[in-house]
């Protein structure tokens, strides 16, 4: 089929790649000349494992291309929207402004017939009020949200635990029901490969395909935060987090993922979905209901300060003279994101309290450098330990993980503190080598 896919970022970009490379033409389209000149080049212009060979291969091949004018969308038969939903300046609210002005272009120039799906991340409502905009076009609205994870998004573009499609309510008797639709058609056609592997797809109303998206993000930030209070409770009775989360996962009604308690969740999606989702329910005069996510938000928040304080006991009496180590600064490993990230932040705010820090990270460096150019940085992990009297692990990549206690030791200050912000090295190992080990919520 033929498919345009407006918004250029990381879903777009990847999505567009995607597309492609299970047979479709696809011409992606951004504002920004500079990613579009990068993209049409065959360079990501961000850190995703398997991306870039797969927009390689794809421009190579001839059915993906990349463009700047929306215009040259015009023939498209299927039309993603995958462009930003930032928080707003000064508020909770999601901006919505990019996916206005997308839909309001699509109105323009749309040929009669063709599907304007909606992928981006949008306050339950938004489908409905863009359909209007998009009435006198001739073309049907589908909200098809994405799930995608930083670091495999591309195997979940291309193999999604599940398809939803929110569609046009239909008035019951009168239209053909919802699986009868014709851009349901359209968008199975899309995705045949998919469907014919099994993934299982719900077909939906609008609203219930937006609520999917914010919710089941919503679910897991509460997962986070709810592991996140088991440490402070932790913390303050000498339990241990990591067992405790073993102990419970083991119930498969709670199941272990996504209870691994540490410096909390960040990134481009998590923070800023709950905190929109949140001041949707206010506007739906349905504020009480989702008044837990403030406290999700609240906890998830506190364990930064947990991090500072830790690091600041370390230093004690040595604060303005010893060097911290930061190893991490992208809000998760297999990322260059820097958006929201704990671990950046925690730098910055050591950084201000008058500490001298030394940050590292395999790919979120020069992110880092550009947003807070007067943090010191150094390239390895190696480097950023030598002489520091605290070794902070913010991110938890492999690199991290597998860091030898013994070797660094040897070059490490006097005395030195590891505090392991994820929770992803053995205390025993390194208080063997010489290490004082703090964790979070671990005894
Ligand atoms: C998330 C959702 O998983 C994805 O479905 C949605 O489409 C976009 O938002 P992503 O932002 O890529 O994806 O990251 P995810 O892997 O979900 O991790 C989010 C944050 O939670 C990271 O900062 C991570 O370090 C943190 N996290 C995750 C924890 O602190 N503990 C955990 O147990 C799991």
């Amino acid at each position: 089929m033929r498919i345009s896919v407006i918004g250029c970022g990381y879903l777009g970009a990847v999505h567009a790649a995607a597309m492609a490379s299970i047979g479709h033409e696809v011409i992606g389209v951004d504002v920004d000349e500079e990613k579009i000149a990068r993209l049409g080049r065959g360079e990501a212009p961000f850190h995703e494992p398997g991306f870039e060979a797969l927009l390689r291969e794809q421009l190579a091949g001839g059915r993906l291309r990349f463009a700047t004018g929306i215009e040259q969308v015009r023939d498209a038969e299927v039309h993603f929207v995958t462009v930003g939903t930032p928080q707003v300046a000064g508020g909770w609210a999601a901006d919505v402004v990019h996916v206005d002005a997308a839909v309001a272009a699509l109105a323009a120039i749309a040929r009669p017939g063709s599907v304007v799906v909606g992928k981006s991340t949008v306050p339950v409502g938004t489908a409905a009020r863009l359909a209007e905009a998009l009435e006198g076009a001739g073309s049907a609205l589908v909200w098809n949200p994405e799930f995608l994870r930083e670091g495999f998004a591309v195997r979940d573009t291309l193999e999604p635990d599940r398809l939803v499609y929110g569609v046009r309510p239909g008035a019951a008797g009168v239209e053909p029901t919802l699986e009868g639709r014709p851009e349901v058609a359209a968008i199975d056609a899309v995705y045949a490969p998919m469907i014919a592997r099994g993934t299982p797809r719900i077909v939906t109303d609008w609203a219930t395909a937006e609520l999917v998206k914010v919710s089941a993000n919503a679910f897991l930030a509460t997962k986070i935060s709810f592991i996140n209070a088991m440490a402070e409770i932790a913390e303050a009775t000498g339990a241990d987090v990591t067992t405790l989360a073993d102990a419970i996962g083991l119930d498969a009604r709670i199941g272990r993922r996504f209870l691994n308690a540490g410096v909390g969740f960040g990134g481009g999606c998590l923070p800023k979905d709950i905190r929109a989702f949140a001041a949707r329910a206010e506007e739906l005069g349905l504020g009480d209901s989702l008044a837990f996510l403030r406290e999700v938000d609240a906890i998830n928040l506190r364990r930064r300060d947990r991090v500072v304080e830790l690091v600041l006991d370390a230093l004690g009496e040595r604060r303005s003279d010893d060097r911290v180590a930061v190893l991490g600064l992208a809000f998760k490993p297999d990322s260059d994101d820097i958006r929201d990230s704990p671990a950046l932040d925690i730098a910055v705010r050591l950084h201000g309290l008058g500490v001298d820090v030394v940050a590292t990270d395999p790919a979120a460096l020069d992110n880092a450098r550009g947003r807070y150019p007067r943090l010191g940085y150094v390239a390895t992990a190696a480097e950023a330990v030598r002489g520091a009297a605290v070794v902070v692990l913010l991110t938890e990549w492999a690199d991290y993980r597998g860091l030898d206690p013994v070797t660094l030791r040897a070059t490490a200050g006097d005395s030195p503190t590891i505090v392991d912000g994820r929770n992803v090295l053995d205390p025993a190992t390194w208080r063997a080598a010489g290490w004082a080990y703090r964790g979070m919520g671990r005894g």
